[in-house]
Formats: structure tokens, sequence, C-alpha cells
């Protein structure tokens, strides 16, 4: 039945599309692309540069009050579109009267989607390389030199970095390209709960091995001496990143979404889980590292580094080193299929067949990606704008990640709360989230409006200085 009429579906149901089987369906998909290296590599690295519980509250608010309205709003205009993100855009515009200039915004999030995926798949590749480490021993018994060796040597070896890449932009291809129930529904239903099986796992390896305590102490204790004005916007920025919400990527799931579906409360449960994964990666991680006496704070090198060296020291350690970088992987390739479907989608939409778009758009996002993998090695001393003191010392790879993290995802968060808050009539708002009369829509549309464009822009011009 096609509701063009109400403003619901801007489009209408003229062509048959497929859907998510069902609701949960799409929750797994969307805590897919949710979940990913935002939650168990970034997150524990930045929440332990951040001082720990004090960081950790400071982002679950974020999430709650600023990342899962702008992420019902994104879900929500994808669902009324019904198409690739920049023709949803552009016929939503139409249908609410605004400017066809919105598409712009679905413009953004496909470049930066692709941008993206061309640098995720590279870090997505390091999982497997150490897979491979982790099974063969690599870690048991090493010290410090041998282990940051290791990281150095993956990231010094160009064709190493290229073969764990292609491995890794191959199976995503094979994924999208098999289509939303056959190829991404499948996998999914079978990597989410994969994933959360490992991840209680690691944490009961943990419970045993590790200094539980400390670990907990250390997430959820909140001092808030420790936390600085530079980790709240760290937590905002984070916010969104961990979420996918802003570059149009959960626009491309939400239109997929059936009608019936309740979205305002579909988006509270992939909060609950994203936020729930990068806890439990806290709660897997910490205790191993304080009871190797490491350092919470190492930054990046954290997974890569810090914790190679705790299961090098520990009973299991071999097996239970295995498993968390397949935890890793698991994680990284269900939003990797998220980056890539707007693109497919959009190929879609001028007639290009799924197979044939996602093996074309994979193969230009893997050749980008042969920047990132250039950069930590040939091209390391290469800044391309380095004569901007902003961007001195950066690499390409620094720049593509400052180019989605710092600009596209905020900005493109900031636009769809705009378009839903201001350009929206508040009772097609209401009726699309799913929100009654009540005070929730009204605080709903308040939030759109005011609250989250306002911090938006506050990390934004933080991020720009
Ligand atoms: N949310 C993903 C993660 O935490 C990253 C992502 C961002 C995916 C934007 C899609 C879009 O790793």
């Amino acid at each position: 039945m096609s509701r063009t009429g109400t403003g619901l579906d801007a489009v209408g149901a003229a062509a048959p599309r497929p859907q998510w089987s069902s609701r949960l369906a799409f929750i797994l998909a969307a805590t897919g692309s949710a979940v990913g290296l935002g939650n168990i590599w970034k997150f524990p690295y930045i929440t332990g540069e951040n001082g720990g519980g004090a960081f950790v509250l400071v982002y679950l608010a974020c999430i709650a009050v600023i990342g899962l309205p702008i992420l019902a709003a994104e879900v929500m205009l994808g669902r009324r579109g019904r198409h690739s993100p920049i023709r949803s855009m552009a016929e939503l515009a139409r249908v609410d009267g605004a400017s066809p200039r919105w598409a712009w915004v679905a413009w953004m999030g496909f470049v930066a989607a692709f941008v993206l995926l061309s640098f995720y798949s590279v870090v997505g590749g390091w999982s497997l390389a150490y897979i491979s480490h982790a099974a063969t021993g690599a870690f048991t018994g090493a010290d410090a030199d041998t282990i940051g060796g290791l990281f150095g040597g993956l990231l010094g070896s160009a064709p190493t970095l290229t073969l764990w890449h292609s491995v890794f932009m191959l199976m995503v291809v094979v994924i999208v390209g098999a289509g939303v129930n056959a190829g991404m529904e499948r996998a999914i239903n079978l990597l989410m709960p994969l994933l959360f099986v490992l991840l209680l796992l690691l944490v009961g390896y943990a419970v045993v091995e590790g200094d539980f305590t400390r670990g907990v102490d250390f997430l959820f204790a909140a001092d808030f001496s420790k936390l600085s004005t530079d980790g709240v916007l760290t937590a905002l920025g984070h916010a969104f990143f961990t979420l996918s919400t802003g570059i149009c990527v959960m626009m491309a799931y939400g239109s997929f979404l059936p009608r019936e579906v309740n979205i305002a409360r579909t988006v509270v449960t992939i909060g609950v889980l994203d936020t729930l994964v990068a806890l439990l990666a806290g709660l897997a991680i910490f205790p191993l590292v304080f009871a190797n006496g490491l350092e919470p704070g190492a930054g990046p090198g954290l997974l890569f580094v810090t914790l190679p060296l705790a299961f090098g020291q520990m009973t299991g350690g071999a097996l239970f080193g295995t498993l968390f970088f397949f935890l890793l992987l698991v994680a990284a390739i269900t939003s990797a299929i998220s980056m890539i479907e707007p693109v497919v989608e959009w190929l879609e939409d001028r007639g290009v067949p799924r197979k044939a778009g996602a093996l074309g758009a994979g193969l230009l996002i893997w050749a980008l990606g042969l920047c990132t993998v250039l950069s930590f090695n040939h091209w390391a001393g290469f800044h391309p704008l380095g004569f901007i003191s902003r961007f001195e010392g950066k690499t390409l790879f620094d720049l593509f990640d400052f180019l989605v993290s710092n600009l596209a995802l905020p900005l493109g968060g900031m636009a769809i709360a705009i378009y839903a808050g201001w350009i929206m009539k508040p009772e097609l708002l209401r009726e699309s989230l799913g929100l009654g009369d009540g005070l929730a829509g009204s605080l709903f549309r308040f939030v759109l409006r005011f609250l989250s464009p306002a911090a938006v822009l506050i990390v934004f011009l933080y991020n720009l200085v």
C-alpha cells in the first residue's frame, strides 16, 4: 500500500523493494553497523587516555541525549525515502517543500562512507593479520620490543597490508553483492550472535585471568578531576562515530525498514546494545592490562601492542588472543558492509545490478585504500596539507580520518537534526518516529531543533581549531 499522500513515504511503493524480514533483523543489522572498531578498538583506548569512569559517564550521556535522537531521525528519513540516501533526500525535500540542495547532505555522506571504508578496511585487515599472529603463538612469552616490532613490521610492509586489506574488502563485496536478505541479513544473523558469545567469553577470561576489580573500577568509578574539556568533546564526537550516524549509512539501512516498526523504540535498543558492547570490550581489556602492569592510556596501540603483551604472558593467551582478534574482525565486517551499502543502493537506483555495483564500488574503494596502506610506510613522510599548521605532520590516512570523523559525521548529523526538527511538520515527525502526542514527542523535537545542532556545532568548531 502506498502512503505517499500522507507524506510518510516520499516516493511510494512503486517498485518492489526488499525489506528486513523483521524488526529483529533490522536491529541486528543496525547494531552490526554501530558495533565496530569504534567500540572495541577506539572506545577502550580513548577511555584509557581520558582517565576512565568520568569519561564513560559523559559518553553515555552524549549517546542518550544527542546521538540517539539523530540516529532516529536518520533512520526515519531513510524509511520515508525508500531509496538510496541521495535519491531519498532529493524526493523528501520535494515532498516537504524544502530546497533540493538537501540532497547534498546525502552526497556528503556518500563521499564520506566511501572514504571511511577505504581506511576502515585497512584497519580491519590488521585484525586478520593479528588473528594469524595470535594463532601461531607469536605473542607467547614475547617482550615489549618483540611485540612492538610485530606491529611496526606490519605497518611497514605495504604488500602485507595490501594483502589483508584485499581479503577484508573481498569479504565485504561478497556479502553485500549477495543482497539484503540472502547476503547481509544472513551474514549478520550469524555474525552478531557470534560477536556477543565471543565477547562474553573474553569477559569471562578477564574475570579469571585479569585484575577484574581494577578494571571495573577504572571503567565505572567516576573521578571528574581526570576529565578535561578535551575529553568531553572527544566523548561527543565518538557518540556519532560509534552509532554510525551522520553519513547516511543508517539512512540506507532505514530504507529497508518495514513500515510498522517503531523507530524511536528500535533505536534505543540499538543504542543500548552498542553501549553494552563498548563497555564489555572495556571489561575484557582493562583487567588484562592492569593484571600485567601495563598502561591503560597507551593510545591507539592499546589493542595491537599492549593487549598482545598481556596475552603473551597468560595461560590460554594464544587461544583467547586469537578469539579476541576474531571478535574484532567480526565487528569490523558488519560495520564495513553498512558503509558500502549507500553506494551500492545509489548504483541500483541507476539500474546497475547489485552484484556488479558491489564489485565496482568495492574495487574503487579498495584502490583508494592503497593510499592508507602507503601512508604507513612509503608515504609516511607525505603530508599533503602540511603547509596548514592544523595539518602539520598529517599523512593521507590522518586526513581521511579527519575528513570523516571530525567533519562529515558531525556536519551530517547536524543537518539531519535540522531537517527533522525544522523542515518536517511536527505531526509528521512524531508519526514517522512512532512517538505519541505526549511529552516524549515534544522533547524529541526540542532536542533535534536546538540541543543536537548546538552540541554538534561546539564539537565541530572545537575540532577545527
Ligand atoms: N560505528 C562504526 C564503529 O563503531 C563506525 C561507523 C561509522 C560505521 C559511520 C558506519 C558509519 O566502528
